[in-house]
């Protein structure tokens, strides 16, 4: 089950309206060198899939309010040429972006550099993401310059050339009812592989290993593969937020933070934490730091709710965090004090969440200016507070020193967290975080 076509024209049509009469230059991704000749798997630009559900690189797509209708969407796409497809694969051609992907009109992409000035003209601004593009920005650069240099002759007003980011990410930040059960797809499969993760994992198995079973249980499933680089991290490894080395032998009695999800076919991603004994047994120590962990995350995917806001949701999870190190005496001193100060950041340095959609780390405003975003039904969140017990930050000044028996414990817990009208669905609750549920 994908998309359907029309849930791409329904885009289209909000895009245009929040244009007015601008303009928009909306290019694909090219591909990206690994290394010498060889490039990775192609990973479309979210912002040109979500209007176009077109999966080819070297695209780009033009919005344009200002013409009649039949015209108003234009592709330019890489012509269907034998000689290549034969090594790249199948192309779509410009027949294909007509009649397949609702263009009005389509072009070989090599024409844009003649064609866009024109389609331009007429336009109230261009809506085209600066810095982003090099392929393509001299040429819409070019075209506005033409535009400016005829505004004294023509009497039209020159064009402004503006940031579509605003308007297309506040679309893309409301998930659609079909766009909520893609991610509920991308959650069981990445919820499933967690569980198997946990069924496999012992001591001595390496990392990577246990890395396998969950990409191997995501392509089993139809998955792309990874949304991210997977994390999967043993005992102190775990303290290294972005670790993906992933090649280190599991030891008894450590723990095993995995940080993993899955990217559909059509981008939709999940993205789990869980952390659980190797050995099938908490220590106190570990036990300890688990339950302020599921604490703050269960106390923070609890107010998940229209009208609450990510920064709401960030202050639960710090304050039960913080209470609770109080009392382990990982922390000293007055809640309010040690929250405002941030003298908890070198145990939890990170915020507690982030928009999930057709990014991992999605689209969309978080504050405008002093006023916090207020969550609305359709918005997706993550929900993913965590401690990290090691040397790598220095002890702020009035805090206890760490006893060694609390260090190389590293744990986060994350959920993907759907806003609903009355509260909130947890997508990925089929991967298990109880305690009793970890242990064996
Ligand atoms: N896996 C990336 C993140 O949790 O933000
Ligand atoms: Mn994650
Ligand atoms: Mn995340």
């Amino acid at each position: 089950m994908s998309l359907a076509p029309d849930v791409f024209a329904q885009r289209r049509a909000r895009f245009f309206q929040a244009l007015g009469g601008a303009a928009a230059v909306i290019p694909a991704a090219p591909l990206v060198t690994h290394h010498a000749d060889c490039e990775w798997p192609f990973r479309q630009n979210s912002d040109f899939w979500y209007l176009t559900g077109f999966d080819e690189p070297d695209a780009v797509a033009l919005f344009l309010p200002h013409r009649p209708e039949g015209e108003r969407f234009v592709l330019f796409v890489q012509p269907k040429e034998p000689s290549a497809e034969v090594w790249m694969g199948f192309r779509w051609g410009c027949e294909g972006a007509v009649e397949r992907f609702g263009a009005d009109l389509a072009h070989p992409r090599e024409e844009l550099a003649e064609r866009l000035a024109d389609y331009l003209r007429g336009a109230e601004g261009i809506a085209f993401r600066v810095g982003k593009h090099p392929e393509v920005e001299p040429h819409v650069l070019q075209a506005w310059a033409g535009q400016l240099d005829r505004a004294p002759r023509s009497g039209t007003a020159a064009l402004g050339l503006v940031a579509p980011c605003p308007l297309l990410h506040a679309l893309r930040l409301r998930k659609s009812p079909e766009e909520i059960a893609r991610m509920r797809e991308a959650a069981r499969i990445s919820a499933e592989a967690h569980e198997l993760a946990r069924q496999v994992a012992r001591p001595g198995l390496n990392e990577r290993q246990v890395q396998g079973v969950i990409e191997q249980h995501f392509l089993e499933q139809g998955a792309r593969g990874p949304a991210y680089g997977s994390i999967v991290a043993g005992g102190d490894n775990a303290c290294v937020l972005h670790y993906t080395a992933n090649n280190a032998v599991l030891k008894d009695g450590d723990l095993l933070l995995i940080d993993a999800g899955c990217s559909l076919n059509d981008y939709y991603n999940g993205d789990i934490t869980r952390t659980f004994p190797i050995n099938g047994r908490f220590s106190a120590e570990q036990r300890a730091l688990y339950d302020l962990v599921l604490a703050a995350q269960e106390a923070a995917v609890a107010v998940v709710a229209p009208g609450q806001t990510a920064e709401g949701v960030h202050d639960t999870a710090v304050r039960v965090l913080v209470e609770g190190l109080v009392d382990l005496g990982l922390l000293r001193g007055e809640v309010d004090g040690i929250i405002e100060q941030g003298a908890y950041r070198h145990l939890y340095m990170h915020r507690t969440g982030h928009w999930l959609g057709l990014d991992v780390h999605d689209v969309g405003a978080y504050r405008l200016g002093e006023h916090h975003v207020a969550l609305e039904t359709g918005m997706v969140l993550t929900v993913e507070p965590g401690l990290y017990v090691s040397d790598r930050l220095p002890v702020p000044e009035g805090q206890p020193e760490i006893e060694a028996r609390w260090k190389g414990i590293g744990i986060r817990i994350e959920d993907d967290v759907a806003v609903t009208d009355h509260g909130h669905e947890n997508l990925t609750a089929a991967a298990l975080k109880a305690p009793a549920a970890l242990e064996r």
